[in-house]
This record gives structure tokens, sequence and C-alpha cells, in this order.
């Protein structure tokens, strides 16, 4: 069943940054879009499993950094080589200054 992780504060995260979020095993990748929306991914690319917390966010892209795969963060989309596998994505929300991801 789905349930709601309380993952970080709100302000943990500029506009158009991302950080790493790990929780019973799993790692996740919370972004902050530029309007100030909250997204979640699987924190590992797709092509070799690196860590996409210190990859770039543009806008509503994230680069990973190791090969310079694409992705649209809202939908998981994989958007340049060499990545071709989208991420999983993951429901947000925001309460009390709160960021929720629901795993
Ligand atoms: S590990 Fe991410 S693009 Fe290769």
């Amino acid at each position: 069943m789905a349930r709601w992780i309380n993952a970080c504060a709100t302000d943990d995260i500029d506009d158009e940054d991302v950080i790493r979020f790990d929780y019973e095993g799993p790692t996740f990748a919370i972004y902050r879009g530029p309007d100030g929306s909250f997204f979640c991914t699987d924190g590992l690319c797709t092509h070799e499993k690196v860590h996409l917390c210190d990859g770039l966010v543009m806008e509503y892209k994230i680069e990973c950094p190791k090969h310079s795969g694409v992705f649209d963060y809202r939908t998981g989309e994989a958007l340049r080589a060499p990545v071709c596998v989208n991420l999983k994505t993951y429901t947000t929300k925001v309460e009390d200054g709160r960021v929720y991801i629901e795993v």
C-alpha cells in the first residue's frame, strides 16, 4: 500500500535544484522546479546507476553527471542519449513546510 514519507523541508531545496533522499534502502532524487513546485524520481540514473543529485537541473530537466544523459524529472522521460529507459517518478505533496513523497 502506498504511503507518504516526510522527506525534507521545502527550504532544503533551492529553485531549480535537487537533493538526495534515502529511505529504507532505496534512494530518491527530490527536485524543486523553477516555479517552486516539487517532484521526485528514483535517485539513480537508469544508464549506469549514478546518483542524479550530483547532476545539473535546468528548468524541468536533470542532466546526469556521468554521461550527460537528460531526463524530464516531471515525467521521468528519457530525453537525451545515452539514457533510453525512463526514470520512475513519485507523487509529492507539501504540508506545513515539509515535502512528502508517496512510495
Ligand atoms: S550514468 Fe547517467 S547517462 Fe550514463
